[in-house]
């Protein structure tokens, strides 16, 4: 046997030809992810300038991906991660009240779950976009931490679905994001 089939694996360009392995989900592919000017109907509208494009609404796993674009100055929200996200800037710039950094464009950013945060858009930046892969659920809360609201992969499959609806795509759209 070639030395190195051991040691690195079949490099031959040949493609897999045994069984599929069983319940393993198809891939998912969004092709244009970095087009930011894409079809505006993909857009879901989440509160007043602020939207959100899915990539992956991951229902076994809790988590999605999806990308925010905000079209305002100012405190976006006050929320406590259940669990991690990562964070990465394709346009504009933001930060959190309780933090030094600064998440810039092509930039990246881990947030730790438990992280408890204030999201503030500055002045002067008139369009944000950010991809984020949120695993868990925010928890909207007050100055003290006192729960105001939820939002998870459930919620944002489910507002996804009736904007495609109401568009004229029909709630099905959303379907082909859910893994
Ligand atoms: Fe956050």
């Amino acid at each position: 046997m070639d030395s190195s089939n051991t040691e690195k694996g079949d490099c031959s360009a040949e493609a897999y030809r045994g069984p599929k392995l069983p319940n393993v989900p198809e891939d998912l592919v969004v092709p244009g992810v970095m087009d930011l000017e894409c079809d505006e109907r993909l857009w879901v509208p989440q509160a007043k300038d602020v939207w959100f494009r899915p990539l992956c609404f991951n229902v076994s796993h809790g988590y999605f991906v999806n990308i925010l674009r905000v079209r305002k100055s100012g405190i976006l929200s006050r929320h406590r991660h259940t669990g991690p996200v990562h964070a990465t800037v394709l346009r504009g710039r933001w930060h959190y009240l309780e933090h030094p950094w600064w998440a810039e464009e092509g930039g990246y950013a881990f947030e730790p779950p438990g992280d408890i945060h204030t999201l503030e858009v500055p002045d002067g930046v008139n369009e944000m976009y950010t991809l984020f892969h949120v695993t868990g659920a925010y928890i909207y809360v007050d100055v003290d931490g006192v729960p105001l609201g939820v939002e998870d992969v459930f919620s944002k499959l489910e507002a996804a679905r009736k904007h495609y609806e109401n568009i004229g795509l029909g709630a099905d759209f959303a379907d082909q994001f859910v893994r």
